[in-house]
């Protein structure tokens, strides 16, 4: 087992494992000249390049952690939708109507995404940490499907969730259907963690993430239990904890807005990923370093991950990234609980 693995699996563990989100990616200079030469869709599609940009920050950082170099919206499409990055995910076509949700492939596991099972083979021979698989929570992925592209406030796909729910429901029944093979697959590919990530959660009211997301994320946790470690991300959701409580995970990832102290009382007896806010990095070390201390105080009293409440953002510095692990594997537990 790893440090990693053991905190995921709800181990009280004696320093903190750290990990974070998009840790690969813009913020490295590393990864900008890959970006001169290749588009992000070519990066994501060729193993070779995509096990380079995986290990560059366990390289430059070493994290406890690796998070496979992919995208949410890989496996549309292999369902038959075009995605274009721009750079956020933009749907050439968006889906708006009954008739379009049901010409939606539903593709054989080995189809979805041939180079993602590559990718993990690669790690496996390379990685000396853990890999975290991923997926797109269904409710997510029909956010971008339907809206078409991010957008603020996702008017759009709200109102399409309301007037047309009928075809919400089939839609989501199969991206649930695609997510379950696709998470599966990555696990028989050598993924030792799945994170499912519902950036978008936040956005519905309780009882329409009860009617359209709950039963989705339930359905794809279940078909990873006794597998893996899993992991559910979901962003600005404090009104959905009641909810997000009864559902199936190891560890619940949680964005910055209230301590993790707090999210234990509401969430026992679960594992906590989080939850630095991402534009901390931005501030100097000093302040960086000394809400840091804060977290993984707050992180107390059971299992902990250490990471962002959310994708670590462009402008973070290399410096500063390198100030918070090193911090964060210095971090005694043991000695910081007696202290009270
Ligand atoms: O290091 C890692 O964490 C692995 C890579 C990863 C990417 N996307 C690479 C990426 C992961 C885990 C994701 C997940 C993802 N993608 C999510 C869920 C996480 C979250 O932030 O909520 C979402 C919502 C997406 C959709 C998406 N893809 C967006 C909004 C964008 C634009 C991002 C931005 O920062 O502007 C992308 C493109 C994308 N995905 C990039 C990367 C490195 C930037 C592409 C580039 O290099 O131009």
């Amino acid at each position: 087992m790893s440090l990693f693995l053991d905190a995921a699996s709800g181990k009280d563990t004696e320093r903190a494992p750290i990990w974070l989100m998009r840790q690969a990616g813009r913020h490295l200079a590393e990864y900008r000249a890959l970006k001169e030469k290749y588009t992000f869709w070519q990066l994501c599609r060729t193993p070779e390049l995509a096990v380079e940009v995986t290990m560059q920050p366990i390289r430059r950082y070493g994290m406890d952690a690796a998070v496979m170099f992919s995208d949410i919206m890989t496996p549309l499409e292999s369902m038959g939708v075009d995605i274009d990055f721009r750079p956020g995910p933009v749907i050439e076509d968006p889906i708006r109507s009954m008739a379009q949700v049901e010409a939606l492939r539903v593709p054989d596991v080995e189809e979805i995404a041939p180079y993602v099972w590559d990718l993990l083979g690669g790690l496996g021979e390379e990685c000396p940490v853990p890999v975290v698989g991923f997926a797109g929570a269904p409710l997510t992925l029909a956010t971008y499907l339907v809206q078409g592209s991010g957008s603020k406030d996702y008017a759009l796909f709200r109102q399409f969730l309301r007037s047309q729910p009928e075809a919400a429901h089939a839609l989501l029944d199969k991206l649930t259907e695609v997510t379950i093979r696709y998470v599966n697959k990555q696990v028989d590919s050598g993924a030792s963690a799945i994170q499912l990530f519902d950036s978008w959660a936040g956005i519905h009211a309780q009882d329409m993430y009860e009617s359209f997301a709950a039963p989705s994320v339930k359905r794809v946790m279940a078909s990873l239990a006794g597998r893996v470690p899993r992991i559910y991300l979901a962003v600005g959701s404090l009104h959905l904890y009641p909810s997000i409580a009864k559902l199936p995970m190891e560890v619940f990832s949680a964005d910055w807005r209230m301590p993790l102290s707090y999210v234990r009382q509401v969430m026992p007896g679960r594992g906590l990923q989080g939850n630095l806010d991402p534009s901390i990095i931005l501030a100097p070390a000093e302040v960086m370093e000394a809400e840091a201390i804060k977290v993984l105080r707050s992180g107390l009293g059971g299992a902990h991950i250490f990471n962002l409440g959310h994708g670590i953002m462009r402008e973070a510095s290399p410096d500063n990234v390198k100030r918070l692990v090193d911090l964060v594997q210095g971090f005694d537990r043991v000695k910081a609980a007696a202290e009270g």
